[in-house]
């Protein structure tokens, strides 16, 4: 593993500060990034315990966006249409946002984070609040085993790559099909999208990293779906090798190409994204440092983990910013982990109030500026750094 960025020493990205704890110290960990030549994976190279990340306070609830809502309403009919499942797996089913579309019956969720595994017990939904592992895989397949493994997401977040295959393989039917979604790298590297690494992105998968890496557990990608979720993302089929009822799609042999044309089997190009990246911080700082100097009022707008990779790695901190507005109820009240910046409850942008606004979810930027019209309309204006630091 060849190191290649250093984002510093960072917060864990979604540990939200109470006001009580403000003043304590934080946990923090040195954010490298790092290619593997070997296996073209691009990872970071410390990583923290997942029960420091993934616990009984994890704030991020899929269905509070309305752009995963509707994409897993679709997914859902696109898989009974195509493949009439009779038993559905989700690993990382948050809080029912995707298996809510299957009747309980059919359709089994795992999920070690105990507040949101708690929401869809209560509503009666079969699921195993724990990680994913092989232990969980015997103890499922011996119930039965399933057709659809579904995950968004969350396999990128577990560092241990052999364990999660090895367990689907135990728990897949011979015919059955693992559906993986994740940002692509592709897709972060072309738009200098650094903020796609924190703690919990232990892996940011290309589609050649991901095909070589299947190759050992004999399973094969045979489709993939280019996605806008999450400033770009793969979802990729994915069968046995043994399972010769689907056909390999020639879109895959493009996808791969594509890579390979773009150089992600190559360290040089991911030495020139981090040049990239240390432009890209010196820019956005010094359009903050402006908006300070001129007495500009600066509001954040989506309090993101990735945000916080930002925010932390370019040092704009709670003295650039009044607060940050969210819909995320869990994080209304709480501090940015890092650079502490207050964060409120959304309430719909007004020019009269606010100067500039940060993008920190710029992944739902169309969403955001279709919602916030009046505000752009009468001269409001976002702040991104993504493709590169700008006003818009
Ligand atoms: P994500 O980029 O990790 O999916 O997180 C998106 C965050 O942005 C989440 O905390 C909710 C917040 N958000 C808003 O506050 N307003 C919005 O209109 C949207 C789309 C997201």
């Amino acid at each position: 593993m060849k190191k290649f960025l250093d984002l510093g020493f960072q917060p864990l990205a979604n540990s939200y500060l109470d006001i009580k704890n403000l003043n304590k110290r934080e946990k923090k960990f040195n954010l490298s990034v790092g290619y593997n030549s070997k296996n073209n994976l691009v990872s970071i190279l410390n990583t923290v315990p997942k029960e420091q990340m993934f616990n009984e306070d994890y704030p991020y609830k899929s269905s509070e966006s309305k752009t995963m809502k509707k994409q897993f309403k679709n997914l859902a009919a696109y898989i009974k249409k195509k493949f009439d499942p009779k038993t559905v797996l989700e690993i990382g089913s948050n809080d029912g946002a995707f298996i809510k579309n299957f009747s309980k019956k059919n359709v089994i969720g795992v999920e070690p984070c105990k507040n949101l595994a708690n929401i869809t017990i209560r509503k009666g939904y079969k699921i195993y609040p724990n990680y994913w592992d092989t232990k969980l895989a015997k103890k499922i397949s011996k119930i039965n085993k399933v057709d659809i493994i579904y995950s968004a997401n969350t396999l990128s977040h577990i560092k241990n790559y052999s364990e999660i295959f090895n367990a689907i393989n135990i728990t897949l039917n011979e015919n059955g099909i693992l559906i993986l979604e994740d940002p692509s790298l592709l897709e972060c590297i072309k738009k200098t999208a650094y903020d796609q690494f924190y703690c919990e992105h232990i892996y940011v998968f290309s589609t050649i990293a991901l095909h070589q890496i299947l190759k050992k557990f004999n399973l094969e990608i045979f489709y993939i779906q280019n996605l806008d979720t999450h400033g770009g993302s793969n979802r990729y089929f994915i069968k046995k090798k043994s399972n010769s009822k689907f056909k390999i799609s020639k879109n895959v042999d493009k996808n791969l190409k594509k890579e390979i044309k773009f150089g992600l089997n190559k360290f040089s190009t991911y030495k020139k994204f981090s040049k990239k990246v240390e432009s890209s911080r010196i820019k956005l700082k010094k359009i903050f440092d402006n908006l300070l100097k001129n007495n500009k009022k600066i509001i954040g707008y989506g309090a993101t983990a990735k945000s916080c990779t930002v925010l932390n790695y370019c040092k704009i901190d709670k003295k650039y910013f009044k607060f940050f507005y969210d819909t995320t109820s869990y994080k209304i009240g709480k501090y940015l982990p890092g650079t502490k910046i207050l964060i409120k409850k959304y309430k719909r942008l007004k020019s009269s109030e606010v100067d500039y606004v940060y993008l920190g979810a710029w992944n739902f930027k169309k969403e955001i500026f279709k919602k916030e019209y009046n505000f752009i309309k009468n001269g409001g204006k976002f702040i991104t750094h993504v493709p590169s630091p700008k006003i818009i």
